[in-house]
């Protein structure tokens, strides 16, 4: 569901809400800085500084399996009251294996399922032999990467942490696409993007989901108000004549989607084509909105 965001009269700078309806999540409630969600069939609380408004269905609350306390600060450490054994979330053709961990997050975001449903359908609709190329930068535990590989595309998946490749590649025998073309790679985003420039490469479809602050496979640092300039500037040599979709996605960081939109703009300017940008968004069975993430799109 995409929802359009009211234009300031006379200009038409509008934000887009891209609100999530992925199939094995549910958001239950959320209220009091805390979110109640279903993954699959286990039930969680973790902090949301977002809701700050009151739950709407406290009884729900009781049935958590297991509740997360920690910082406020997104991918703070914490403790979990309890440890499911791993458990695995039906995404489509991609079968997410969760895990509890201690920076409070399970393996899975599922308010980037617009994005997967719109790049999907991008590579399905491409007619002739070539498979589209696809890069799928800081890619965690595969999502992307294994619903684009279900499609058609020949997906290239870099990520920083050797833990988060291994967990990718057991959702990838999960879903049983081990025989799908993706190139596993653990490298520092920001290098490999370089390399690829001087190598001439080009892809039909790049997604870009970078944290606030990481570090490459090297202790290489990243700072996304520092390195995602420039990393956008080397993407754009990256995006062939003939490309779909540029991505962009982060989440918990103080910066405004019309920034990000401008970025993109400025790093794709001379390629022709649409940035759209906006925030990601689960809804609650009450229907209110729970942001999570912003994001600017190009497509040509
Ligand atoms: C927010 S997660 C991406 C979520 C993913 N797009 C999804 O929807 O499942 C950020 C990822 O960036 C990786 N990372 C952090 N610093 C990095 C770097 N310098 N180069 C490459 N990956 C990095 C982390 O290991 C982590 O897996």
């Amino acid at each position: 569901m995409e929802r359009i965001g009211a234009a300031t009269a006379g200009s038409s700078h509008a934000l887009t809400v891209l609100v999530a309806s992925p199939a094995g999540y549910r958001l239950i409630d959320s209220g009091d800085g805390q979110k109640l969600e279903q993954y699959g069939e286990i039930r969680l609380v973790r902090p949301e500084p977002q809701a700050m408004w009151r739950p709407t269905d406290p009884a729900a609350w009781e049935s958590a399996d297991a509740r997360f306390e920690g910082t406020d600060e997104d991918d703070g450490p914490g403790r979990w009251s309890a440890k499911p054994d791993d458990w695995t979330v039906d995404c489509g053709p991609a079968k997410m294996i969760c895990r509890i961990t201690s920076n409070r997050h399970v393996g899975l975001f599922p308010e980037q399922q617009p994005h997967w449903d719109a790049a999907r359908r991008a590579v399905e609709g491409v007619e002739g032999a070539e498979r589209p190329q696809i890069l799928n930068l800081f890619g965690y535990t595969g999502a992307a990467s294994l619903i684009l590989a279900a499609a058609g595309a020949e997906v290239t998946h870099v990520d920083a942490s050797k833990k988060a490749i291994a967990w990718a590649r057991e959702n990838q025998t999960a879903s049983g696409l081990d025989d799908h073309a993706i190139r596993w790679i653990c490298d520092d985003a920001s290098k490999f993007v370089a390399r690829e420039v001087r190598r001439g490469r080009r892809y039909q479809g790049i997604l870009l989901d970078p944290p606030k602050f990481g570090r490459g496979p090297k202790n290489e640092v990243w700072n996304l108000f520092e390195d995602l300039p420039p990393i956008l500037s080397d993407i754009a040599e990256l995006v062939a004549d003939d490309a779909l979709f540029v991505i962009l996605t982060a989440y918990a960081i103080r910066a405004s989607a019309l920034s990000f939109g401008r970025l993109l703009e400025e790093s794709l300017a001379g390629k022709g084509g649409t940035v759209t940008a906006g925030e990601l968004a689960l809804e609650e069975a009450s229907g209110r909105l729970l942001p999570t993430s912003m994001f600017a799109t190009w497509r040509p």
